[in-house]
């Protein structure tokens, strides 16, 4: 009774907060490669200068690197057992679009060991103890719900942050990239959500992912701010208390407004369609130049044309 009456009233919302359901999501999905490359010197405080959400955004960085490998690895398993070429064709630019990112966030990483960031022992801890233990002894069903259910942190983290504009006030190239593969897991959001629905469109198969995957994100982004946070400069011990405060509670209160996207995903008839993206993403790549690759044709036989 009370779950139908959770069913009913989920149903009324999207149509309450999201009036324009109109194409929500781009019909293609584009795989992109910016033609900017990192700079040599990146500031280390590098967003806003500020230190706390400087270390959010490097501690993404390590974690989408190892994350992002993981995504790649459980789609492919299902390739073969599709039937749906629309969605096959889709998930093809998908591990595209992941690849790119991975190689980004590399790149990125090998700078914050420049600075002299030590994460080796925790980013190889990330890889195989949780994502390689996930991989290893869950079932490939679960492991796909668990990738959708970090899909939608990555799309709710992505909504959010650039609709808030996180980037503004940063370093100009890492402004770039980030938006970027921001702006791509907008386009891409519901990529992972429609492979599990037509492989298994248990609802509960769908919230024990989820589950597993706000533990996973949440332990992993906290242990790894953190750790990074605590390399830097702890005598600044006040400034950081401050800006950790206005970051997350008090001023952008970036907890709460994450908080209220990340349990849309709980709603019975939840679909990443629901959210109109396509004006922040034609917002962000208008005006920026990429070498574009369209996947027209399987991942290693790529088609490409320079924009
Ligand atoms: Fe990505
Ligand atoms: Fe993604």
């Amino acid at each position: 009774m009370f779950f139908n009456f959770l069913t009913k009233f989920y149903s009324l919302v999207p149509s309450m907060i999201y009036p324009n359901k109109k194409n929500p999501i781009p019909e293609k999905i584009t795989i992109r490669k910016p033609l900017s490359q990192i700079t040599e010197q990146v500031p280390i405080h590098w967003l806003d200068g500020n230190i706390v959400k400087t270390h959010v955004a490097n501690a993404l960085s390590i974690i989408f690197k190892n994350e992002e490998e993981y995504f790649i690895k459980i789609v492919r398993k299902f390739i073969p057992k599709l039937k749906n070429a629309k969605l096959k064709k889709e998930i093809i630019s998908f591990i595209g679009q992941e690849q790119q990112h991975c190689d980004f966030h590399s790149d990125f990483c090998n700078k914050l060991t420049d600075q002299g960031f030590d994460f080796q022992f925790l980013s190889f801890n990330i890889k195989n103890f949780i994502y390689g233990s996930m991989d290893a002894f869950l079932s490939d069903e679960l492991n796909l719900a668990i990738a959708s259910g970090l899909e939608h942190y990555n799309k709710s983290t992505a909504e959010l942050s650039l609709r808030e504009k996180v980037f503004s006030n940063s370093d100009a190239i890492l402004k770039e990239l980030f938006e970027w593969h921001l702006a791509e897991e907008l386009e891409h959001s519901n990529v992972v959500f429609d492979l599990l629905r037509e492989i298994d469109s248990n609802y509960w198969l769908r919230i024990e992912g989820f589950f597993i995957a706000t533990l996973v994100r949440n332990l992993t982004l906290t242990f790894t701010t953190a750790n990074l946070v605590v390399q830097d400069d702890l005598r600044q011990f006040l400034r950081i208390w401050k800006e950790g405060k206005d970051f997350f509670f008090t001023k952008d209160q970036i907890l709460y407004k994450l908080f209220l996207y990340i349990v849309d995903y709980a709603k019975p008839d939840f679909h990443p369609s629901q959210h109109n993206m396509t004006d922040i993403i034609s917002e962000i790549f208008k005006n920026r130049n990429f070498e574009i690759f369209f996947s027209k044709k399987p991942a290693n036989q790529t088609e490409q044309t320079v924009n």
